[in-house]
């Protein structure tokens, strides 16, 4: 095992998109920032030297952090933000887990232009479990706003509604062909006719879920979230926020031009969005002399609202029980959590000014988990009032198991007592080495949307997943407990529910939200606290002396 270490400077950079300039902020003058390239059992450790005027954390996305919270980046949650003018080093492990992963600013809307891949190969003696492919391609699918995005929040936050739609979407930063002025802004991969490519698909989107096709090609799934799956053919990769999909790609087609593209996987009514596709192109190398002016082949991409496609997709994946790092799915359990999402309305609360909201006067768009509107504490970070024993005024430790209602779609008078919330920081204390099963409600009384939930410091079992209202007595018969996917962040079907598990086997202060940028700031999340083990080594590390201050 090698120690990789990066520099990312954090700045201003004007670029020009869809007829425009415009300032952004990014990592060392680059959209999408650096690829990180480590092997599994690797140190990485990334000094980040933030010249950019907002304040700014950075977050490794699926990495375990075994023991090493002070690295993980949400704001608040494990650090304190590093102000502008000031550096932090990031600096950990990457034992457990191989595959695409990757890492993006976790604070406010600035992921939408700060982000890059985090590619996890396998250490040295150790192999892919499928046919080594002769190339491999980050593949980033993202937002773009022509307004500046932090403002963009800002604004939303203080008006009490929806923050502005983007204005476009990307690949690997470049629109492409479909949208004004970015004809020569189409990302293009070359491979050779009987060659196979590992495409490593990254959603850093904010707000959209997609749908991913290459004209003509089928993929083959092989991992998920930096975890392997057993090989799944398909025309259309389904995405959400924060997941990643790795797919081969066999180059068997007639030499040509092919596009790959990606648009709104939308699972509401309702929802306003870009309906253009972002483009890139698959192109064939040729000696022979190729007629340029060629348009590439569009692939069909389901229709943006297409949920039997995305639950076809999300519910067939299975997890590769002989991968070297297989986890068996717990079958004792010791937490049992039933967790609805909320959308709803709530007050304004006390800094902000919603004087002018769509819904009267103070109140605000708010969202929750079991009727708990989460808000990040400010004066300090959870994980440092956890480590010095302090957590009075920052947390409480009664995030209910339950919601206080029980959810019911066929009573909406029942079901609505679920849409207005409180506002608090509420976690849930967990044994160190318990096993929790999370039941996720989807309720979604304004709009019924797929909810992207991802949980830090861990992967979960998907055991399994359905529309409607969970039924234990039916619904426990489908569990998967033989080769379950194994994800860090899941979609919760629109209008339906997931199970899942995991073991707590990772000490520290682990965030778990809504990866729609929209929602997070709503409250759609919450925290655990994770106890120490028995040992110096399963414990939560000491604090790094750069930890920021707030
Ligand atoms: Cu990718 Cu808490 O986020």
């Amino acid at each position: 095992a090698k120690v990789v270490e990066h520099t990312f400077h954090v700045g201003n950079l004007t670029v020009t998109k869809m007829c425009q300039k415009q300032v952004i902020t990014a990592v060392n003058g680059s959209l999408p920032g650096p690829t990180i390239r480590v092997n599994e059992g690797d140190t990485l450790i990334v000094h980040v030297l933030n010249k950019s005027p907002y304040n700014l954390t950075l977050h490794w996305h699926g990495i375990f952090q075994l023991f090493s919270g002070w690295a993980d980046g949400p704001a608040y949650v494990t650090q304190c933000p590093i102000l502008p003018g000031n550096s932090y080093t990031y600096n950990f492990n990457i034992t457990g887990q191989e595959g695409t992963l990757w890492w993006h600013a976790h604070t406010s809307y600035l992921r939408a232009t700060v982000y890059g891949a985090l590619i996890i190969r396998p250490r040295a003696g150790r192999k892919y479990p499928f046919t080594k492919p002769a190339k491999e391609f980050p593949i980033m699918l993202g937002e773009w706003w022509n307004a500046n995005v932090y403002d963009v929040e800002e604004e939303a936050l203080n008006f009490g509604g929806a923050p502005n739609i983007s204005d476009a979407y990307t690949i690997n930063g470049r629109l492409g062909d479909q949208f004004p002025c970015s004809a020569n802004q189409t990302h293009k991969i070359e491979v050779e006719k009987g060659k196979t490519y590992l495409l490593r698909i990254v959603n850093a989107a904010l707000n959209n879920q997609f749908f991913f096709s290459i004209a003509n090609h089928n993929m083959t799934v092989v991992a998920i979230d930096a975890s392997y799956t057993n090989p799944y053919v398909t025309d259309v990769v389904v995405t959400g926020p924060g997941q990643t999909t790795d797919v081969l790609l066999k180059a068997n087609q007639p030499i040509g031009d092919y596009y790959m593209a990606a648009h709104p996987y939308i699972s509401a009514a309702g929802i306003q969005f870009v309906t253009n596709a972002t483009v890139g192109i698959v192109q064939y190398k040729t000696s022979r002399s190729r007629n340029s002016s060629s348009t590439p082949v569009m692939p069909t991409l389901p229709a943006f609202n297409d949920t039997p496609t995305a639950h076809k997709f999300f519910s067939n994946l299975t997890g590769l029980t002989t991968a070297p790092f297989w986890v068996p799915v717990p079958r004792k359990i010791d937490e049992k959590m039933f967790i609805t999402f909320g959308l709803g309305v709530s007050p304004c609360g006390a800094n902000r000014n919603c004087s002018n909201s769509p819904f009267g006067t103070n109140l605000r768009f708010s969202a929750s988990m079991n009727n708990h509107s989460f808000e990040l504490p400010s004066k300090t970070s959870m994980l440092e009032a956890h480590f010095n024993n302090a957590s009075a005024g920052v947390y409480t430790e009664d995030f209910p198991n339950n919601p206080p209602l029980v959810f019911d779609y066929t009573n909406s008078n029942l079901s609505f007592g679920l849409a207005f919330t409180e506002k608090s920081t509420k976690v849930k204390r967990l044994k160190f080495n318990s096993t929790v099963e999370m039941i996720f409600q989807n309720t979604a009384l304004i709009g019924i949307e797929n909810h992207p939930i991802h949980l830090h410091g861990y992967n979960f079992h998907v055991l399994a997943q359905g529309f409607g209202n969970y039924n234990a007595t039916v619904d426990e018969k489908k569990f998967n407990f033989n080769n379950p996917q194994e994800r860090n962040t899941i979609g919760v079907p629109a209008g339906g529910w997931a199970v899942v598990r995991f073991r707590a086997n990772n000490a520290g202060v682990w965030f778990m939200h809504c990866h729609l940028d929209v929602h997070m700031p709503w409250g759609l999340g919450m925290a655990f606290v994770v106890e120490n083990g028995p040992t110096a080594a399963t414990s939560l590390r000491p604090p790094p002396s750069d930890l920021p201050k707030c």
